[in-house]
């Protein structure tokens, strides 16, 4: 394990996905519990990451001293670096606001830490935040990187494996970034890349035995990739004492509950009980135009609908979820309001604590590229595997106003040749999440000799790494315009397409 204590920065679960790209397990933890974790996980090597604080203000987070006598490499990043640098007997000073900006770095020195990436004279470029810097070195260590603004850009004590870096190497702006992580991983720990999709299904499935023992598990399905994974999986490990239940609130995509049918009940052959309640969802829905109305009937009948489908398949002891990572990485939080709610979010794995069951979350250890992996070699299909996220509340946020079956299948029709039409153009894998919205204005057109006054249709595409921030995708407009004639000839109940260009922000991905 590579142990990384959290300060707080807003990428250090980026240093944690560049570890695990090398094979390598890590972990994320709060600085406050840095001790605890030394001691529990026994780490090869430690990485402290940025943090918005600063070391010379006297409450300033500091690395447990274990960090420094567990005879483990550490490798400290910005407040990292300059924490290692103060504890161990340097000088920090303050410097101005602390602010990213690209850089020029010299190499005065090859270190194993740079070593086939950087050569000694050469300049490079890294993201590098401004803000304190270190002015004398501790004992045992030397310069081996400077820039302009930073004579202390990069320092290394070699012999005990210890190096400091004022700049970010998780981040994509630093282009050699991922290989020195790499060397710190590989050459500077000689840790070896054991920990694959492979080894992982193994351990998740002894351990999903081991907890589970002879009880009966019961596991929400979305149509999405998380919560099909985990049944999957929960399924390799104990079988027939799984059952997966598919709440089918009728605001899927086109073909969308089928393909889920099919797959587990065809393919894997789970014992899965298919909830069609369309009626009960779309019934309750009428009339509501508010977003955060919509959401928040759809989250509770949801809930209400899977507990009354949970009693009757009867003695589970384990209610499966798709947690992952993400949402179970504790944040450091320093003194800052709460956030505003955008959006109330509704998905499988917000089912309440009042099931009063044990819960089983096999991919609480892992981010979504490491579950798209997990469910390729559980052998899924690529076109589940590698779908576009797809929110819980379904369509019923993609049809602003109020909601009918007949604006649902116009919808449905619509967004199905939208997105033939991505897959075709070859762009599915390269766009984040393209859907389509129906608006809740009828515009008029001609269409032959008549006169038509129907629905408007906007299309959304965007680029995005994590979902909270996006860029609206720049499509060519010959092939917007290829896919509005479609739409417009094949869908009756449209004559009018447009293309959103908004990113986010200010805009969100979805319109409501
Ligand atoms: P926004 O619209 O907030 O969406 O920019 C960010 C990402 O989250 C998805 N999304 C949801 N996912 N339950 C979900 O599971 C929800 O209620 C929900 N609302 C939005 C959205 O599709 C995008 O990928």
């Amino acid at each position: 394990t590579v142990l990384i204590i959290d300060f707080g920065s807003q990428v250090t679960q980026l240093i944690a996905r560049r570890v695990r790209e090398e094979g390598v397990y890590s972990e994320v933890v709060p600085f406050q519990k840095g001790a605890e974790a030394v001691a529990r996980l026994k780490p090869k090597a430690i990485i402290l990451s940025g943090g918005p604080a600063s070391v010379i203000e006297g409450e300033s987070p500091k690395a447990p001293d274990a960090a420094f006598t567990a005879g483990v490499p550490v490798l400290g990043i910005c407040y990292g670096e300059q924490c290692m640098a103060a504890q161990l007997g340097g000088t920090v000073e303050a410097g101005h606001h602390r602010e990213f900006g690209r850089a020029e770095v010299t190499i005065k020195k090859v270190v194993p830490l740079f070593d086939g990436v950087w050569k000694d004279g050469e300049r490079h470029t890294v993201w590098m935040s401004h803000g304190d810097r270190v002015t004398a070195l501790p004992e045992g260590f030397e310069v081996v990187a400077t820039s302009d603004n930073a004579p202390f850009a990069a320092i290394a004590d070699v012999a005990r494996g210890y190096y400091g870096v004022q700049f970010h190497p998780e981040v994509v702006h630093t282009p050699d970034g991922a290989r020195l992580l790499s060397n710190f991983v590989r050459k500077v720990a000689g840790l070896e890349g054991t920990w694959t999709m492979g080894a992982f299904r193994e351990r998740a499935i002894a351990r999903i035995r081991e907890q589970v023992g002879t009880g009966r598990v019961i596991c929400g399905l979305s149509g999405g990739v998380d919560s099909s994974v985990a049944a999957v999986l929960i399924h390799e490990a104990i079988g027939e004492q799984l059952t997966c239940v598919f709440v089918d609130h009728g605001l899927m995509r086109q073909g969308e509950a089928d393909e889920v049918v099919s797959l587990f009940r065809g393919h894997y052959n789970i014992p899965l009980v298919h909830v069609d309640a369309a009626d009960l969802f779309i019934g309750a829905l009428e009339g509501i135009e508010d977003p955060e109305q919509k959401r928040k009937t759809i989250g509770k009948l949801f809930i209400d609908v899977f507990e009354a489908e949970a009693k009757k398949v009867g003695g589970a002891d384990f209610l499966a979820q798709g947690t992952l990572y993400p949402d179970v990485i504790e944040s450091v939080s320093f003194a800052g309001g709460p956030s505003v709610t955008i959006k109330s979010h509704h998905n499988v794995g917000g089912l309440p604590a009042r099931m009063n069951m044990k819960l089983v979350e096999p991919l609480r250890d892992l981010f979504k590229d490491e579950v798209r992996a997990l469910g390729r070699e559980l052998g899924l299909p690529e076109t589940f595997v590698g779908r576009h996220p797809f929110p819980g509340p379904g369509l019923a946020i993609r049809c602003p106003g109020g909601i009918t079956r007949e604006k649902l299948e116009i919808l449905r029709k619509a967004d199905a040749i939208y997105l033939e039409e991505i897959r075709y153009a070859g762009l599915y894998d390269v766009i984040w999440q393209a859907f389509a919205v129906i608006l809740p204005v009828r515009t008029v057109g001609v269409m032959g000799d008549g006169r038509t006054y129907d629905h408007v249709l906007a299309l959304r595409a965007v680029t995005s790494v994590d979902g909270m921030t996006a860029d609206f995708y720049p499509f060519d407009m010959g092939f917007l315009g290829r896919v509005a004639t479609r739409i417009i000839n094949e869908v009756k109940g449209v004559n009018r397409v447009v293309y959103d260009v908004t990113s986010k922000p200010p805009g969100t991905i979805e319109w409501e």
